[in-house]
């Protein structure tokens, strides 16, 4: 007997398979906790809210402070539990049926899979050029498919970490009027690109981002989805009431209006990143991609062996795939000075 959707049978449960070592730099949090200078707003916020009830009034003031942050207006976004529960939404929302597929990029966010195939969505992917960037013709031809019912664009793509020419996205948007266009903004505050100037623009365009990375917040589980007024009115349907706890929102609303302080803390990073990218880039049996996240790619040809002296070391890194592109690849996120030393004296140790 089996009680369950049938095609679930196949699917595997969402895990993230990394070791829980002392140094984490496999998942791209940040390595900054700017909340233990600001938390006393937090706990103050805390006195006017009431846990018996469902709806709270600082919920409004999320909205504007969101949308002001964003540029656009209060009905313009949606909020919910990390980028991640907005994709797996926002896959609901678009399947019609089991021919339905969502078309994205590879490499690109591993999860864009799974959370395909906990809707039933499936997922077709479009290979990277060898300099990263997106074959357009190809994508094309596979988007002229009817079923086709989103196109997913990470910019700048996780794991790869480059950012996508903006001439190139308008070309998918304007070639594919008839499906929504998702950018996944998730790396946003490491690049300052972004597309959300055009959303009153096309129609089409959906945009994720969240406060996992920049805003140092992955344990909060707070992301947004921006689009037209009239998208999100239709996105809302598949919502569920209240999705979005009264504490997080009171912890989102305490971040976002010291959004300056997390920002400027996350300068840090920006700049741990090149100190990094130097370092990577002149070793000569390494190849370093350009980076405007917060993790970088780096070939080597040993790199199952550094993984595993990283290992021994207490520091995770991860391998992301070892084909095509990817070849020999490991993704290593940025960290603060003091965490990028131990990770560069391990890789200096490794080398002798
Ligand atoms: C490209 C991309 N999208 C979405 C997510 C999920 O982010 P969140 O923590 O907001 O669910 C991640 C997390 O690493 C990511 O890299």
């Amino acid at each position: 007997m089996y009680f369950f959707r049938h095609d679930l049978k196949e699917k595997h449960q969402v895990n993230v398979d990394v070791p829980h070592l002392k140094y984490m730099m496999c998942l791209n949090e940040s390595t900054l906790d700017p909340f233990q200078v600001v938390k006393h707003e937090f706990l103050d916020l805390m006195h006017n809210i009431h846990l018996n009830r469902y709806y709270s009034n600082i919920t409004q003031e999320l909205y504007q402070e969101i949308a002001t942050y964003a540029d656009v207006e209060n009905d313009q976004i949606i909020l919910g539990n990390g980028a991640d529960e907005m994709l797996y939404y926002l896959f609901n929302a678009v399947r019609d049926n089991s021919n339905s597929f969502a078309l994205s990029l590879s490499p690109s966010y591993f999860d864009y899979q799974s959370y395909c195939d906990a809707v039933g969505l499936s997922l077709k992917t479009i290979t990277l050029l060898d300099d990263f960037s997106i074959d357009l013709d190809n994508l094309s031809l596979v988007s002229e498919n009817p079923n086709c019912r989103l196109i997913i664009i990470c910019n700048p793509n996780n794991p790869t970490g480059n950012l996508f020419p903006r001439d190139d996205i308008i070309r998918i948007i304007e070639l594919n009027p008839d499906k929504l266009i998702l950018i996944d903004e998730t790396y946003f505050e490491f690049s300052g690109v972004t597309l959300v100037d055009l959303i009153n623009k096309y129609a089409n365009l959906v945009i994720i981002r969240t406060f996992s990375k920049a805003f140092s917040a992955a344990g909060l589980r707070f992301g947004y989805m921006i689009s037209s007024k009239e998208n999100i009115h239709e996105i809302k349907k598949v919502f569920t009431a209240f999705n979005l706890s009264i504490l997080t929102q009171a912890l989102a609303l305490t971040i976002i209006r010291n959004k300056k302080i997390f920002l400027e803390y996350n300068q840090q990073i920006i700049r741990q990143r090149e100190e990094l990218y130097n370092f990577l880039n002149n070793i000569d049996r390494v190849q370093v991609f350009k980076s405007f996240t917060n993790f970088l790619l780096f070939r080597c040809k040993d790199y199952i062996d550094l993984f595993h002296y990283l290992k021994e070391n207490e520091i995770a890194v991860r391998i992301v795939g070892d084909q095509g592109i990817l070849k020999n690849c490991l993704r290593v996120s940025v960290a603060d000075r003091k965490l990028n030393q131990v990770f560069i004296k391990a890789v200096n140790e490794f080398r002798i």
